[in-house]
């Protein structure tokens, strides 16, 4: 195979209290990474369309590169390389985990041009690792974008993760206030030290998030979206979260939070019409505080990094 093109979708990560370990993939919406074998050693970035010049081609700084080169070097390729161009479906600084995406395309592309049928799952680690580069060491984004589904992630040192089966029908809708929020200051914003009661209780929510997940039980995943270590800290920087909270939950949403580090808001439901609802109504407590909003219905996709 010489040359590629490969789909890695959106992500939303931590889904409520699972911080750093829960993500799942976004039906729809992902970034595009066409990659191609060339003499030399390497990897290359020629384009990236889409991120109105924001974007480092520098392949040291881009999160597709840096994973195409792990893969790279995870399968000892000397004396071939990679171009590669990316094309930006995902907003930048938006919580939709657009630098995971950009990590699994770039990642699925080398293991498919050098990988002679590698396992999918063997180009984690260097997702993460390009993640790393751009906004901080986590995998919550990668994992699903790479995989599709939910993931947890179950320990980090060693990189260990778990897909968790999930097939029951839920809407997510995702609503972008027009302001941006990079993760890597989203994190540095979070206290070193958490109250035991709330590890306890956030303990309690990813547990049964994931026993909602395995058992297709959307009401006992909404009831468990709910964390009170991150969001409280979070949403200070999200002008008018608590309000679209408050909208989304009025209008019928099973669970709601921010999207990964922010500023999306994600909440889920059991119908599009409600799905729908939810989004209009969110965006209209954004546009009340002053806000403009963009407002999109996904689901949860199985399917992560994918040829197109
Ligand atoms: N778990 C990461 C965080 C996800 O919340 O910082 C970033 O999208």
């Amino acid at each position: 195979m010489d040359d590629v093109k490969i789909f890695a979708p959106a992500s939303v990560a931590n889904v409520g209290p699972g911080f750093d370990v829960l993500g799942f993939a976004l039906e729809g919406i992902g970034d595009i990474v066409k990659a191609r074998r060339v003499t030399g050693k390497g990897v290359r970035l020629t384009h990236i369309h889409n991120d109105g010049g924001r974007l480092p081609l520098d392949p040291a700084k881009n999160t597709a590169s840096v994973a195409a080169q792990q893969v790279l070097e995870k399968l000892g390729i000397r004396g071939e390389g990679i171009e590669l161009e990316l094309e930006k479906g995902l907003p930048l600084n938006s919580g939709l985990g657009s630098s995971g995406a950009s990590a699994a395309a770039g990642a699925y592309a080398a293991l498919k041009l050098f990988g002679n049928g590698q396992n999918k799952e063997e180009a984690l680690e260097a997702c993460v690792k390009a993640e790393g580069v751009a906004s901080g060491f986590h995998a919550d984004n990668v994992a699903p974008a790479l995989l599709g589904g939910v993931v947890l992630i179950r320990s980090y040192t060693p990189l260990d993760f778990i897909r968790i089966p999930f097939s029951a029908s839920v809407y997510v809708t995702l609503v972008k206030p027009d302001i941006e929020i990079r993760t890597r200051q989203a994190r540095e914003a979070l206290p070193r030290k958490v109250p035991l009661a709330g590890l306890v209780k956030n303990t309690g929510n990813v547990a049964a998030l994931v026993s909602g997940f395995f058992l297709n039980d959307p009401a006992t995943i909404g009831k468990a979206i709910d964390d009170c270590l991150i969001e409280p800290v979070r949403q200070k920087l999200i002008p008018g979260f608590r309000e679209a909270k408050q909208a989304a939950i009025e209008a019928g949403c099973l669970g709601c939070s921010i999207a990964g580090s922010g500023p999306s808001v994600f909440a889920l439901s059991e119908s599009k019409k409600t799905a729908k609802a939810i989004g209009e109504a969110m965006r209209s407590a954004f546009t009340a505080k002053g806000l403009g909003a963009t407002k999109i219905v996904s689901c949860i996709s199985s399917f992560g990094a994918r040829s197109m």
